[in-house]
């Protein structure tokens, strides 16, 4: 009998990844915070999931990313790790947590990987000190993920959420950032809201694969914010985000509808409630002291 018949499918790890991109496979990337949704992700075949610090906008109420904290992070990543049965977890590390020193950035580093299980992490931008802790985590094997475009985190000095790399300069950039974090050895690179010329320029220099968010379809692979996604998400969304469903709209009719049944009293009716057992429904067990002083009265 042939075992693997029925065997799990296996986990998704870097040379699987790398296989995808020498194979032309595009690779399917989603973001998740919680146990069920990286259930769900996990069990339709999504490749790589990425607790991103998105987590502060779409799930903690922040206006951006930098509020978020290393702690948010490693609670939010720990149920993911424990859904995920083939997906790569990927945790993102969070503003001002690798930008003090290099030991302190290996360490917060380290936490993903030793306290919460994820296999790698995330960090944004390619300036030479970030170019230096790549190398850094790569010497203590942690496997690092890179960020290119828009990187939400130095949003302030961007000035705010737009397309990055659509001028002459802008786009060497990207490409010269590109090409330093592969050499530094980042496994995988995320490439966010720029021009589809310039990600797929970035893609075909690349040895690793590009996952694309608001960076057209070149890209080896492709990820969204699953609340963008699933229609989770109230306010302004970027024109790279396609709604896969409505779940604003679902749940709202859920909730609006438990209200109404619970005023009316139709929730909780006889299928949802217990009984005791019949011999018991006027018998001792409902007898109060002050009944049992009643009755003798
Ligand atoms: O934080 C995040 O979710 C991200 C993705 C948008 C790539 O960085």
């Amino acid at each position: 009998m042939n075992d693997t018949a029925n065997a799990p499918e296996s986990r998704v790890t870097l040379p699987v990844l790398q296989a995808k991109k020498a194979r032309g496979e595009k690779i399917v990337a989603l973001t998740a915070y919680d146990f069920p949704t990286a259930q769900i992700l996990d069990e339709a075949g999504v490749d790589l999931i990425l607790v991103g610090d998105s987590l502060g906008m779409v799930v903690l109420g922040y206006d951006t990313t930098m509020p978020v904290t290393m702690d948010d992070m490693i609670l939010h990543t720990r149920p993911v790790v424990r859904a995920a049965r083939r997906a790569l977890v990927i945790g993102d590390m969070p503003y001002f947590s690798f930008h003090r020193s290099l030991e302190d950035s290996l360490s917060n580093a380290a936490r993903f990987v030793k306290e919460a299980g994820a296999d790698g992490v995330k960090i944004e931008g390619a300036t030479p000190l970030r170019l230096k802790l790549v190398e850094a985590l790569v010497e203590a094997e942690i496997p690092v993920m890179g960020h290119v475009g828009l990187t939400p985190q130095s949003v302030n000095r961007l000035g705010g959420f737009k397309v990055e790399g659509t001028d002459g300069e802008g786009a060497q950039r990207i490409l010269r950032d590109a090409q330093n974090l592969i050499k530094a050895g980042v496994f995988s690179l995320i490439l966010e809201s720029i021009p589809l010329e310039l990600a797929r320029a970035v893609t075909e220099r690349s040895s690793v694969p590009t996952i694309g968010i608001g960076a057209g379809p070149h890209c080896d692979g492709q990820i969204l914010v699953f609340h963008d996604l699933a229609g989770y998400s109230k306010g302004y969304m970027p024109k790279f985000v396609k709604k896969y469903a409505d779940l604003q709209a679902v749940l709202s009719a859920a909730v609006r509808a438990y209200g109404r049944d619970v005023k009316s009293g139709r929730f909780p009716d006889d299928a949802h409630s217990y009984h005791l057992p019949k011999d018991q429904q006027r018998g001792p067990a409902l007898r109060t002291k002050a009944g049992k002083g009643k009755a003798r009265a």
